[in-house]
């Protein structure tokens, strides 16, 4: 007997778990295989997710181990959502206009990719911060994978101005090219001298500063601009710090986004949407483990 999309865990002893992993680097302090763990539980669904530590160079053949050894979804954070996209057979429509996968869907021999970074950011925004990006100022710091996704997510959400600045201007140039049909995108430079009080929401979409500080020209934040960063999960958010110390008053770790982003990943590889609320305040609590979460590498 084979288990199927949405297989429930009375159903579990005559069926095998299928896998599921985050792959990423680093990894090791990932929420993901909580968060999963969590929305399984919730649903009665049986969950084998883990975190599979892997660069660029090893993913290919990381994720081709996993698909033998019955690996049937992934997700992949920083820094392989672009090389996820190059991998997948098969794409989802947002996938493909953002050049960006975060959720692989083990298809025959082959896999599809989708993105939920857009929606699970826009969601967090609109329920937990009350911030709706239409007609609002946004500055996105970064070109790579996620930021891709996010700046998809902002055009058609309908910002008035998309700004954004990237450390390596041609990959922050080929994503305003990208954007072209959206009228309210502008690329600067990574060290301009950014007006921050000019912004509504400023995100920060890159792996800078970890490992050591963060750091842009003469930054002002009016009392009303939200700091938001994705990196939720990395050892530090020299972001957010940095934000901080620049005087923002209005900040977001991006957990949020997080456990929308995998609602949305959940929701394709299992058939159902988790209850988000309850997982978020149970990530913010302090952790009780309630099985092994492995990191492979
Ligand atoms: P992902 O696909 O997961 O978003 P990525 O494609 O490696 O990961 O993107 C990482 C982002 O962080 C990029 O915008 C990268 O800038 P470059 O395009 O110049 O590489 C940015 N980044 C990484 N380290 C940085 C640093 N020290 N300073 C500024 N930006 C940095």
């Amino acid at each position: 007997m084979t288990a199927r999309v949405g297989d429930r865990l009375s159903d579990a002893t005559t069926m095998p778990t299928y896998r599921y992993a985050v792959f990423g680097q680093p990894i090791a302090h990932s929420l993901s295989p909580r968060i999963h763990a969590a929305f399984g539980a919730q649903l009665g669904i049986a969950i084998d997710y883990r975190a599979i530590e892997a660069g660029r160079d090893d993913f290919p053949g990381a994720l081709a181990a996993f698909a033998r050894g019955d690996g049937r979804g992934a997700n992949v954070t920083l820094p392989l959502k672009e090389d996820a996209f190059a991998v997948c057979a098969t794409h989802s429509t947002r996938a493909t206009r953002a050049s960006s996968v975060n959720t692989l869907i083990r298809d025959g021999a082959t896999w599809h990719g989708d993105s939920t970074d857009g929606i699970g950011l826009l969601r967090d925004l609109r329920e937990r911060h009350t911030f709706d990006p239409r007609d609002r100022r946004v500055l996105l710091l970064g070109a790579g994978g996620a930021a891709r996704a996010a700046a998809f997510a902002f055009s058609d959400a309908g910002v008035r101005t998309l700004v954004i600045a990237n450390r390596t201007a041609q990959r922050a140039h080929a994503l305003g090219d990208a954007l072209a049909d959206a009228t309210c995108v502008r690329v600067t430079a990574w060290d301009a001298a950014f007006e921050g009080g000019d912004f509504d929401l400023v995100v920060n979409a890159t792996a800078a500063g970890h490992g050591g500080s963060f750091s842009l020209r003469e930054p002002t934040f009016s009392a009303h601009t939200l700091c938001y960063d994705l990196s939720y999960g990395s050892t530090a958010q020299p972001f957010l710090d940095w934000a901080r110390a620049a005087g923002a008053t209005q900040v977001s770790d991006g957990l949020g986004m997080l456990v929308e982003q995998a609602a949305e990943s959940f929701l394709l590889w299992h058939g159902q949407r988790p209850d988000t609320t309850a997982v978020y305040t149970e990530m913010r609590a302090p952790f009780t483990p309630r099985s092994p979460c492995g990191i492979e590498r």
